[in-house]
């Protein structure tokens, strides 16, 4: 595998997810198949379990691990072609993920949406810089509009625990203070969609996610409806497609509570994580023996060992 960007780069989904799970069997299994192998992680934006998982994984695999923080360790790299660098910036990315790539056999790239355009985040502006100037496989950490280590951890998760052959996942809009990207949700939709799962998405009509990502999927902005008989619930915030880049306050009854997961199959909770406690989730729901925030967390280990390997060639 020479990208991981999404699930279109896995050409067996359920594959990888068998591997990863057996790989969180026995975590040394593949222990020196990375021996003399560098993994670099490129930070644009702030993270803990990405950062530290990944790291986790890819020792557990024998390689050597090298990190770089673009925002407070490196030079302001410019991303644009045939720019004249008389401002800010420092350095270009031509030659930044040139430099790299003979440091690293693999990179992995974390940037999240700038914002700025909609065009620009989804045609994947920053990482695709990367893949083009890089000459090593590219790794994606998270990226505007994609979060696939956590989604194929979020698979691991359903997998383990789901009591019934076809489990209800509902994915649920959540409120959070902040403007966020559609990341994790696009991303889950994409590997759901795969999945032997049947996904329902709510979110306020105004909150909407890409019609792409939702082509054929259970779509409903009754919340409540929807957490019905559910086996999963999902929660994430998400700001606007259409909207782009615009926040709200508005809808602070969307928060996951004891009463709505009381309207589910006894549902189990999930979320990526970081999370606002009581404006995305209610403490009741985070801290009860039906969360999975934490197995999730530690799955982020396993399915980040399993891309690592097939990106280093592991056929199996
Ligand atoms: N879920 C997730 O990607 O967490 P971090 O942002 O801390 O890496």
């Amino acid at each position: 595998m020479n990208v991981f960007t999404s699930i279109k780069d896995v050409k067996e989904p359920e594959a990888l997810v068998a591997l990863a799970l057996k790989v969180k069997n026995n975590p040394g299994v593949f222990g020196s198949y990375g021996k003399l192998k560098t993994l670099g992680l490129v930070f644009f934006n702030p993270s803990l379990r990405t950062r530290l998982s990944t790291q986790k994984a890819a020792l557990n695999l024998g390689m050597q691990v090298v990190i770089l923080n673009i925002n407070s360790d490196s030079w302001i790299l410019e991303m644009e072609d045939g720019a004249i660098m008389n401002g800010n910036a420092q350095e270009h990315i031509r030659e930044a993920a040139a430099v790299l790539s003979q440091y690293c056999d693999i990179i992995g790239v974390r940037t999240f949406a700038q914002f700025n355009s909609r065009a620009e985040d989804y045609g994947e502006f920053i990482l695709q810089k990367f893949i083009r100037f890089s000459s090593v496989p590219i790794l994606s950490l998270e990226s505007a509009t994609l979060h696939p280590l956590q989604s194929l951890a979020d698979w691991m998760t359903i997998t383990e625990q789901q009591r019934t052959e076809r489990p209800k996942v509902v994915l649920s809009w959540a409120p959070h203070p902040k403007i966020l990207p559609q990341a994790v949700a696009n991303s889950f939709v994409e590997w759901m969609r795969i999945a032997h799962v049947d996904l329902t998405v709510t979110f306020p009509k105004e909150i909407d996610l890409a019609p792409s990502y939702l082509k054929g999927i259970s779509v409903t902005h009754n919340q409540e409806k929807a957490m019905e008989n559910a086996d999963f619930v999902y929660a994430k915030n998400w700001s606007s497609f259409s909207n782009y880049g615009k926040g709200t306050s508005s809808f602070q009854d969307w928060k996951i509570d004891e009463r709505k997961m009381a309207l589910t199959h006894n549902a189990y909770f999930m979320h990526c994580l970081p999370v606002r406690r009581n404006v995305v989730v209610s403490d009741g729901v985070l801290d009860s023996d039906h969360s999975l925030v934490l197995e999730q967390a530690n799955n982020r280990t396993y399915a980040a060992q399993a891309v690592l390997l097939k990106m280093l060639g592991y056929e199996g």
